[in-house]
């Protein structure tokens, strides 16, 4: 796990030197202190086992020892071809989104749910999406800029295709902040949202799978403190959404109400209504 003093520090390797430029908006748009690759045979033990990030024409990797992070939708694109299939996606059946609604992500990650939800609020709607990681903002921020000039995935199909410039064309209603969540709540005024929704990394993930250790060491696992579940209430005319290990204490820790269905899945949903009840949790 990255140390607080080294979240904003990271070696950087170009892919061709005509990429320095990239390099110099990187630190200038996101704060982020690059450092050359080559000096850290000297570095001292702090910054010995910082992650690298790769900067080539298309995009941005992360290697980390736990391995590589990059911004790539191929769940997103899944997912979205099968709710095109009139398949369902639980997620949006907690969030229960109409055209047109404000969406709040409090926990962006790689931004999938994200992608998912600005497909369903349509083009009236939008998407505020906060994460607090510096690095995993960075490959989101920049990976939905260049979506376009990223590879879509092999096996090509029709079907392929056009979902994934749906996708390019839903990822713009998608604002990005890198802040922690309470922060942005507080900012917030009452009810000028219409859905919150929190997806924490889980913390006891000590056999994650070899996508999410990269995920899981670059991003914060911190538990979900009432005060936020509190702020979200405020801030939500609808409802306020949290997705948890199935039979997790979170839910009732903080007020959820479990949503029924998903019987075979290890995940759930939980629920607050805030709805016509100014905030107050009913
Ligand atoms: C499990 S991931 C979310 C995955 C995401 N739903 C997706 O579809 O890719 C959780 C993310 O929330 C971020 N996070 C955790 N605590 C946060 C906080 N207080 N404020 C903002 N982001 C936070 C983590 O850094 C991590 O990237």
């Amino acid at each position: 796990m990255l140390t607080e003093k080294s979240k904003q520090k990271i070696y950087f390797r170009l892919s061709n030197q005509n990429l320095a430029c990239k390099a110099d908006v990187i630190r200038e748009k996101y704060g982020i202190c690059l450092i050359p690759e080559d000096v850290r045979a000297g570095a001292g033990p702090e910054d010995k086992f910082l992650p690298l990030l790769r900067i080539t024409k298309n995009q941005l990797i992360i290697e980390h020892q736990s391995g590589n992070l990059f911004f790539h939708p191929s769940m997103a694109l899944l997912r979205l071809i099968n709710i095109r299939r009139g398949l369902g996606d639980r997620f949006l059946q907690a969030l229960n989104p109409a055209e047109g609604d404000y969406f709040l992500d409090a926990t962006m990650g790689l931004a999938s749910d994200s992608l998912i939800a600005a497909l369903a609020v349509g083009d009236k709607g939008k998407i505020l999406a906060v994460e607090s990681s510096p690095f995993i903002h960075l490959l989101v921020r920049e990976g939905i800029d260049s979506f376009s000039r990223l590879k879509p995935p092999r096996l090509k199909s029709r079907e392929k295709d056009v979902a994934w410039d749906e996708l390019i064309a839903v990822s713009s209603r998608i604002t990005t902040v890198c802040a922690d969540h309470l922060a942005v709540l507080k900012e917030m005024p009452d009810a000028s949202v219409d859905i919150i929704y929190f997806d924490p990394m889980f913390r006891n993930t000590l056999n994650s799978s070899d996508s999410i250790r990269p995920l899981k060491e670059l991003s914060a696992s911190e538990s979900l403190e009432t005060e936020t579940v509190l702020e979200a209430c405020r801030v939500a005319r609808k409802r306020v959404v949290l997705k948890e290990r199935n039979n997790s204490t979170e839910f009732k820790r903080l007020g959820f109400k479990i949503m029924e269905g998903g019987k075979y899945s290890s995940i759930s949903y939980g629920i607050i209504e805030v709805a016509g009840t100014g905030g107050r949790i009913i």
